[in-house]
């Protein structure tokens, strides 16, 4: 989480730095600063969004060539206008923006105090650079060494961006555990969390890599390692247009990536399914296909919205490959003792690829010998980069914080291992595997289909805004659909919802029914249905409103409720990437009506890299 910003060269450093600020919001958005270095160090910075701070900057004399923003996701102390970043050392001639936590920074700060050091805000960041500051005093080195130092006695994840006032074309930066991205232009370089900052400026770009030191000047860029060995950089060239990372029209990138979903479920199959030859090309599967299919296990490690689109694949693979499957939370399965074996296969899930807890819980599982394969959104994203072997989502940049179009893909891209991994090991039949590749393949067009009734889904939007409490219930497929909507509506809308296997239901939730709660059932026709069905008679006698995702033309389920949400019919097994769009744009409509900022939730990231 935090987003930050960096900018050496000839142009002026202030626009970029905001520009790119805003586009990197998604990670975190409580505070915003930037320092500049022209003829000294010129740090603004304040509790609130970017375009916050950049208002009551107008006017103010901003010119520089070099400077470096953030936008904060506080972890240590309170948002506010002193802990917002950039931090500047006891000599006032450091500043620093950190995105990450120093877990030692109770000590070093206690050492720091007993040497005189007072501090200006409550975060481990400014421990940090007065650490390195006292380094460099001491030791009589330069900032380089300091950092490197420093570095070594530091515990936690950082990517950090530091600047000198006695060297004002230099940033250093250093990253462990946080992504770094640097541009490189013609005599100028970029930093950010992201590439989104430097899209329209440079193709070419640099990933650092952890335990890597960065020494960026205009027309220089050197990497380094801890153990100060230059590092060649791997220079990649960027695959994303501006216009992904725009919202083109839409009131918000969430509604905006609701809408994508047809092309980016699309793009996902494309090149890889051929329904009518019986074809799907992965090659991260073929290269490993005798791994993924002997595997003795399967373990399915994601968080938030990626951990359901694990529990629909629980489900597939199940019923396609006949492997055991556990879907664990990662921030659990890391802290935990698990009991992973050679040959089992671990399926990691992440639309950044750089969620903390997915990344380590990874690590803990490789270090035991399982084959990681992961399944990321993000291209060149760590996730991506440690796995052995894996599939890319391609839904192209997710911005909205509330994740929508990267879990049809993932549903895509897992549906399509799956399938995959049962023709080899035989345990799917020839007509039922052609007539799930064709359900694949019409998928696309049945999402155009039901992004069709966003006006009648913002007309039920109207009539449940102000209930309190929602109920999401669903069996087999539909139950991680139910979870989502639930997590949907909490997030954006700030509603409490609960998703709940609707069997499981009478076991306590039933208790909460009465006439003023709306209950979504996620209700497409599939081998459960009629048990489905009963669970909502259940609800009805009860009076609760009863809100049903349906399938077309299913008039008995419509009966039933007070409204209905119609989807095409499907496969059960592709159902949930139908079901899934109502409750989407149900919570989306909610949150717009209640006037929140459904881009931005209160308290969240998009990109959660502290644990
Ligand atoms: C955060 C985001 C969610 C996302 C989750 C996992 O909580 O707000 O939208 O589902 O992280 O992120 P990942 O990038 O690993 O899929």
């Amino acid at each position: 989480m935090c987003g930050i910003v960096g900018y050496t060269g000839p142009r002026e450093a202030y626009p970029i730095i905001i520009k790119g600020l805003q586009r990197l919001e998604y990670r975190g958005y409580d505070s915003t600063g930037v320092a500049l270095l022209n003829h000294g160090l010129h740090v603004f910075k304040k509790k609130g969004k970017v375009a916050e701070l950049a208002e009551t900057l107008v006017g103010e004399n901003l010119h520089a060539h070099i400077g470096i923003g953030h936008t904060r996701w506080a972890t240590h102390g309170e948002p506010s206008d002193r802990n917002a970043h950039p931090h500047t050392s006891a000599s006032g001639k450091l500043a620093m923006i950190h995105n990450g936590i120093i877990e030692n920074y109770a000590q070093l700060k206690q050492e720091l105090i007993k040497k005189g050091y007072t501090f200006k805000s409550d975060t481990d960041t400014e421990v940090l650079l007065n650490f390195i500051e006292d380094i460099r005093k001491n030791n009589q080195c330069n900032l380089e060494e300091a950092l490197r130092i420093a570095l070594k006695r530091v515990t936690g994840a950082y990517v950090i961006l530091l600047i000198d006032e006695d060297d004002p074309e230099t940033i250093i930066a250093a990253r462990k555990g946080s992504p770094l991205v640097i541009g490189i232009g013609k005599g100028e370089h970029f930093l950010g969390s992201d590439a989104s900052p430097m899209l329209e400026y440079t193709k070419e770009v640099v990933y650092v890599n952890d335990y890597e030191l960065a020494i960026v000047k205009p027309d220089q860029l050197i990497l380094k390692n801890l153990g100060n060995e230059k590092i060649t950089p791997f220079v990649q060239k960027l695959d994303i247009e501006l216009a992904a990372i725009e919202k083109g029209g839409y009131d918000h990138f969430m509604l905006k990536e609701i809408n994508e979903q047809a092309d980016t479920v699309f793009d996902c199959l494309r090149g890889r399914l051929d329904a009518e030859k019986g074809t799907i090309t992965m090659a991260g599967v073929e290269n490993n296909i005798e791994k993924l299919t002997k595997a003795n296990r399967i373990i399915i490690i994601a968080c938030g919205t990626s951990w359901h689109a694990g529990l629909v694949a629980e489900y597939i693979f199940e019923e396609l490959c006949r492997t055991p499957v556990e879907v664990e939370y990662a921030s659990e399965f890391r802290y935990r003792n698990p009991v992973v074996h050679p040959g089992d296969v671990i399926f990691a899930i992440s639309q950044s690829g750089e969620t903390a807890d997915t990344l380590v819980a990874i690590e803990k599982a490789k270090q035991q010998g399982a084959f990681i394969f992961g399944v990321v959104n993000v291209v060149g994203s760590s996730i991506a980069r440690t796995s052995h072997a894996g599939a890319y989502t391609h839904a192209g940049p997710e911005i909205g914080v509330a994740s929508t179009k990267a879990f049809t893909a993932q549903l895509a891209v897992l549906t399509m291992v799956a399938l995959k991994i049962a023709k080899q090991k035989g345990t799917i039949d020839e007509e039922r595997y052609m007539h799930l590749l064709q359900e694949l393949h019409d998928i696309p067009a049945k999402i155009a289909e039901v992004l069709k009734s966003s006006e009648k889904i913002k007309l039920l939007a109207e009539k449940y805004k102000d209930a309190r409490d929602f109920l999401y219930l669903g069996r087999g497929y539909n139950f991680p659909v139910a979870l989502e909507g639930a997590l949907k509506l909490k997030e954006i809308s700030y509603i409490h919802a609960e998703g709940y296997p609707a069997a499981e239901m009478k076991h306590g939730p039933i208790a909460l029914v009465d006439e003023s709660l709306p209950v979504v059932f996620v209700a497409t026709k599939d081998k459960y249905h009629e048990k489905v069905v009963s669970n909502m008679q259940e609800i009805k006698a009860r009076k609760g409103r009863v809100i049903s995702v349906v399938t077309e033309g299913d008039d008995h389920s419509a009966s039933l409720s007070e409204s209905i949400m119609p989807v095409p019919a499907a496969d059960e097994i592709v159902a949930p990437m139908l079901s899934v769009i109502p409750l989407q744009l149900l919570a989306y409509y909610i949150g717009v009506m209640k006037g929140y900022d459904v881009d931005k939730p209160r308290n969240l990231a998009k990109s959660v890299t502290v644990e």
